[in-house]
């Protein structure tokens, strides 16, 4: 059994807890699109006390001692980026060795130049800036797609890793002073690559074919999206996106394994909504209340440390996730960060220069004319926080829920009452429909 994890709104949904939750379930556990612009963390209690961990490029599922962990083609890695992963994760007590951790040969490489040009777009974007992380994701994609970029592959043969590096220095170099911009060091680069290459060689193998062996064998996968449907580079706010399809299609294109593999997709969502970067958010909030959920659900980039920006549960945005990735449900998160308020808003459509619609418009600038339509629903003003049966659950806080699902278009598997595992109640019955039989 194969199921995927997507992030359905823009992000930071906690695709982390839900994937940590569910490895111990899965032989494998791959990403397949996105790089270190993701943040996923992962609250593991021992010994009563918290253990954080935040993942950006490596596999959510590798605390668990029992996963094969797999970067898949569709990643974009930057060795900087992923050798300081290695290393943080080292401290934390984690080994992260050449069996735990597989990369695609075909996966991207983002090289220091990138992350320069992304610096320097953005700042040529002015007020349209996309809120970029910085880390060189953008330009890394656009060298794929032109076909000029350097693969993880490259970095087992040093000889002609050295000699692309050279020539595309040069040619970025050329851009990046264009652009107002350094020059990279080239020198310094052929030294850091000729290391990366020491360091990272023993991990990268064919993970296309690893994957499709392996789920050939009979061995379960694990699919952990980065990213968010909204962020997704064709269906999400096209230009305050991503690189990458985070959406289901780059599932498969990111790991190289056919949709017929991929039994069950859970789409990852918050009880209400954030974003962090530009572009248009229909339920924002910009007033206290705003930023009383930011302070309570310490709505803080795990990658940036920027403050997301936050509003109500958007609908439109729910079922236009469950339709694009044939969502057969949902793991709701963030239940408890909702529990002082005295009513809740769930967005159910918008008014788009005075017609009203539930769909979501191509165009990032009509989105942003958008003024949401809302239904209001009585908050419960208690506890939430750790439940773990949904009876347990106040009888306010079950009809929001159940609102939600309905008008979502898709049934809760989980529903998220806190950071840890075991803050999770669980529909079981629902998974074992899906051939998920779980031991959590
Ligand atoms: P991801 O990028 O989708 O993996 O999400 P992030 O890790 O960036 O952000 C989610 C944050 O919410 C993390 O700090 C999680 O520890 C936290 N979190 C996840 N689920 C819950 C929940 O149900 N309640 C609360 N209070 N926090 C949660
Ligand atoms: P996880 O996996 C939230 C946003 C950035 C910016 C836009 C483009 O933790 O949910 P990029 O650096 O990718 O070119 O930036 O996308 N963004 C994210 N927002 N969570 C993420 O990942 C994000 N990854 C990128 O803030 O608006
Ligand atoms: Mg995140």
């Amino acid at each position: 059994m194969n199921l995927a994890i997507i992030g359905t709104q823009w992000g930071d949904e906690g695709k982390g807890k839900i994937v940590d939750l569910l490895a111990s379930n899965f032989d494998i556990v791959a990403r397949y699109q996105g790089g270190h612009n993701a943040g996923h963390t992962v609250i593991i209690r021992k010994d009563g006390e918290d253990q954080k961990f935040v993942l950006h490029l490596i596999p959510s599922g590798i605390t668990h001692p029992a996963s094969t962990c797999v970067i898949g083609n569709g990643v974009v890695i930057d060795p900087r980026a992923l050798l300081a992963e290695i290393a943080d994760l080292k401290t934390q007590g984690i080994e992260v060795t050449h069996k735990n951790l597989l990369i695609s040969n075909r996966a991207h490489l983002i090289l220091p130049y990138h992350v320069a040009l992304d610096r320097r777009v953005e700042s040529h974007r002015g007020n349209n800036a996309v809120g970029t992380t910085m880390r060189g994701i953008g330009p890394a994609y656009e060298d794929k797609m032109a076909r000029r970029g350097l693969r993880a592959g490259d970095l087992t043969n040093v000889d002609l890793l050295l000699e692309k590096l050279s020539r595309n220095t040069k040619q970025a170099n050329n851009l990046l002073t264009h652009l107002g911009g350094e020059p990279i060091d080239e020198n310094q680069l052929l030294v850091d690559g000729k290391h990366w290459a020491e360091m990272i060689a023993p991990h990268i193998t064919d993970t296309t074919y690893y994957l499709n062996n392996a789920a050939q064998a009979g061995k379960s996968i694990l699919l952990e999206g980065a990213q968010a449907t909204m962020l997704d580079i064709d269906h999400g706010t096209y230009p305050f996106v991503t690189s990458s399809n985070s959406t289901i299609g780059g599932a498969c294109t990111g790991a190289g394994v056919p949709p017929s593999m991929i039994e069950t997709t859970i789409g990852v969502i918050k009880a209400y909504t954030t974003r962090v970067g530009g572009g248009p958010f229909p339920t924002e909030l910009h007033d206290e209340l705003g930023e009383a959920i930011r302070a309570k659900g310490r709505e803080y980039g795990a990658s940036t440390g920027r403050p997301r920006r936050c509003g109500w549960f958007d609908a439109v945005i729910a079922r236009y996730a469950v339709m694009v990735n044939g969502l057969s449900a949902l793991a709701l998160t963030k239940l408890d960060v909702l529990d002082d308020l005295e009513e809740i808003k769930i967005c159910v459509g918008y008014r788009i220069n005075g017609k009203e619609t539930d769909q979501i418009p191509y165009d990032a600038g009509e989105l942003e004319a958008a003024e949401p339509i809302y239904e209001i629903w009585p908050g419960w003003q208690a506890s939430t926080q750790g439940i773990a049966n949904f009876d347990d659950l106040p009888a306010k806080a079950k009809n929001y829920l159940e609102r939600l699902a309905e008008i979502s278009g898709a049934p809760f598997a989980f529903i998220s009452t806190g950071p840890e595992r075991n803050e999770t109640i669980i529909d079981k019955e629902l998974l074992e429909k899906f051939g998920l039989r779980l031991s959590i």
